[in-house]
This record gives structure tokens, sequence and C-alpha cells, in this order.
């Protein structure tokens, strides 16, 4: 079965490359059905028009979370969304959209959560001297970069590393890590006990 993938992403869509690509090699049974952006000039928003997927800007304006999220709801339910992926979405996820897709959205964060939550990650980890830095693909709750942990890659800092060419080691390993984390959701495969999420069979045993 394929699954249908909403991505939600405020900026440059990188990520979002990466889940198209591993989507058309056959690398994860998901297709983008739905790319939503917070920024009208958000260049994910070109780059999924630009391979003939919708994409919309809708303006969180000054209405409030609820009447943002409902609308984006809309949208996903318009495109039959099964899966919400935060792709460098900046926004903290509220009710609205929890409620309707719980257990059902993702993020990804340019750290190895719990350490450095909130925005410039790489910077934080570069500033704080940390000597092993990394990425996570984690379940979304009402905290921030906060949630159930499906997986991480690390990468090792160097001496020489600015956070420049941090960000683009662990930006690598976010390439990799989303759609593995992706595909595991598809297979069924994340098992949720507490906090900690479990890799099991799921269908690939069956
Ligand atoms: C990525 O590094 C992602 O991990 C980060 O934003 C960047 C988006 O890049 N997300 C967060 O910091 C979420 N707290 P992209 O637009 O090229 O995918």
């Amino acid at each position: 079965m394929t699954l249908n993938l909403g991505v939600l992403a405020s900026g440059r869509g990188t990520n979002l490359l990466a889940i198209l690509a591993a989507a058309a090699g056959g690398e994860i049974p998901a297709r983008v059905r739905v790319v939503i952006s917070d920024r009208a000039g958000a260049p994910a928003l070109e780059l999924a028009r630009s391979r003939g997927i919708p994409a919309f800007f809708l303006d969180p304006g000054p209405a409030g979370k609820a009447a943002f999220e409902s609308r984006v709801v809309s949208r996903l339910e318009e495109h039959g969304v099964d899966l919400v992926c935060l792709a460098g979405f900046m926004r903290v996820v509220g009710r609205t959209l929890l409620d309707r897709y719980a257990g059902r959205i993702l993020n990804i964060h340019p750290s190895l959560l719990p350490a450095f939550p909130g925005l410039d990650a790489q910077r934080q980890a570069w500033e704080y001297g940390v000597k092993v830095a990394g990425c996570t693909v984690h379940f979304v709750d009402r905290g921030v970069d906060a949630g159930p942990i499906i997986l991480q890659r690390a990468v090792t800092v160097s001496e020489g590393d600015t956070p420049e060419t941090l960000g683009a080691r662990i930006l690598e390993e976010e390439h990799r890590a989303y759609p593995e984390a992706i595909r595991l959701f598809a297979e069924k495969r994340l098992v949720l006990e507490g906090r900690r999420v479990k890799v099991g069979e799921g269908e690939r045993g069956t």
C-alpha cells in the first residue's frame, strides 16, 4: 500500500527533495500528495510545483493557531494524507493538527534530541562544544522538538568544523534519516511503548 504524505515546510526544502527522491526511486512506499508552507516565498513550494505536486501557501495571519491549522487540515484531508511530515516547518504544532493526525505527524530536527531543541540547533551544538552531533526523526507531540524518538544519526564534530560545515554534514544525514523513518512508519514497524519507539517486524514479517 502506498502511503500518502503531506509535507509541511517553511524553507528551502532539501528534506522534501530527499523524500521525493526516495519515493521516486522506490525506496519508500510513499508519495508526496501535497506540500504546505506558512511562508509565501518558501522554495519548497516551487520545488513541489516543478514536480507537479499541489503546493499551497497558507497565511498564518492574525486569526490564531487553531484557525490556521484548520485550513492546513482541510488541505491535508483534500489530498488524502495519511502521514504528515514536518520538514523544516518552523512552527509549534497545536491541538487542531495534533488531534486530527494523532500519532501520524513526524518531524526532523538537526540535533541529537533532547539536546539543543529550538532554532539553530547545529550552531547551538557547535558552540556548546559537543564532540558528537547529529539529527533526530521523532513523532510530534505538544512540545518543541519533543515527542518519541524514531531514529537518530550521529556525526563526529572535528576541530576544524564551523557551524556551517557541521550543519552541512548533519544535513546529509537528515536526508538519509527522514526517508528511513518514513519507510519504517509505512511498513507499520514503529511500536510506541510510552515514549519509547520500538522497531518491530511489521508487514515485513507477514
Ligand atoms: C533542517 O535542518 C531541519 O532539520 C530543520 O530545518 C532545516 C530545514 O531544511 N528543522 C528544525 O530545526 C526543526 N526544529 P530544509 O528546508 O532544507 O529541509
